[in-house]
């Protein structure tokens, strides 16, 4: 499999990424799979609130990838000096910050979503989600040094003809789209191993980068193929 820019391909990240040369990428920004509960708890959500996939610890098929996996691709491929985003849970928060202090990586900060509306949580209600700022190599600082750590964008998810979601998961483009202006410049390269219903894409088509990504499911792939031509469709009618 040859990898190209503005490409997204159907596959394991893990073998997907084996094909990028070490070095390679300006960028990583990623919302990883992870378990949602933890010792038999579904953490946040309790009693009727708790949906089956919760109870079992999956939201989608494919969720049982560890950080330990991909994390030592991520700092072989990407460049010297570069940012890496990894947004996590709070169960799972312990766990990657133990991985990733005995990783190349240097911790830089950790960042908080504001989604500005909350959902139902016996341990307060839950209205943030986390990302971890990563760099590899000498110091990095972003593009805009008056940019906020607390990112407020609002919850929004689309939907298929029946009114359900696409992606569980989905994330507002937005939200990538700072990322991404904040830790590169046009016309460099993204990387999202986990890219879901395609969102990094359509933020890197918004801000004039490359984006690459892998999606292991082939329902998200189909999705996010579709989202991504759209996207393609109307930036050329501009
Ligand atoms: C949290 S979701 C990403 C959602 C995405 N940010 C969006 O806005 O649509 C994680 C995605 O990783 C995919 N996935 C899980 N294991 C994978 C693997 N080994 N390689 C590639 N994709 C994988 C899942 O199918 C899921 O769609």
């Amino acid at each position: 499999m040859k990898i190209e820019l503005d490409h997204i391909y159907n596959c394991d990240c893990l073998i997907g990424m084996k094909q990028i040369p070490d070095g390679t990428v300006d960028l990583i920004a990623t919302d990883p799979p992870y378990r949602l509960t933890s010792r038999g708890s579904s953490g946040t959500m309790s009693g009727y609130w708790a949906t089956d996939a919760a109870r079992c610890g999956k939201v989608f098929e494919h969720n049982d990838i560890e950080i330990e996996e991909y994390l030592p691709e991520f700092y072989r491929i990407l460049k010297p000096d570069a940012h890496c985003y990894i947004m996590c849970n709070n169960l799972n928060m312990p766990h990657f910050f133990e991985v990733i202090s005995k990783s190349k990586f240097h911790f830089v900060k950790l960042l908080v979503w504001d989604k500005v509306s909350a959902i139902c949580g016996k341990y307060y209600m839950g209205q943030v989600e986390h990302i971890f700022l990563l760099r590899k190599g000498k110091d990095k600082p972003i593009n805009d040094c008056g940019m906020s750590d607390l990112l407020s964008i609002p919850l929004q998810r689309d939907k298929d003809r029946e009114g359900n979601n696409i992606h569980d998961s989905q994330k507002p483009v937005q939200l990538f789209q700072i990322l991404t202006a904040m830790s590169t410049e046009e016309g460099q390269t993204v990387l999202d191993p986990f890219i879901g219903s395609g969102t990094t894409a359509i933020a890197c088509l918004k801000e004039k980068r490359h984006f690459i990504g892998f999606e292991l499911s082939a329902e998200y792939y189909a999705k996010a193929l579709k989202r991504i031509k759209a996207e393609q469709a109307q930036l050329t009618l501009f």
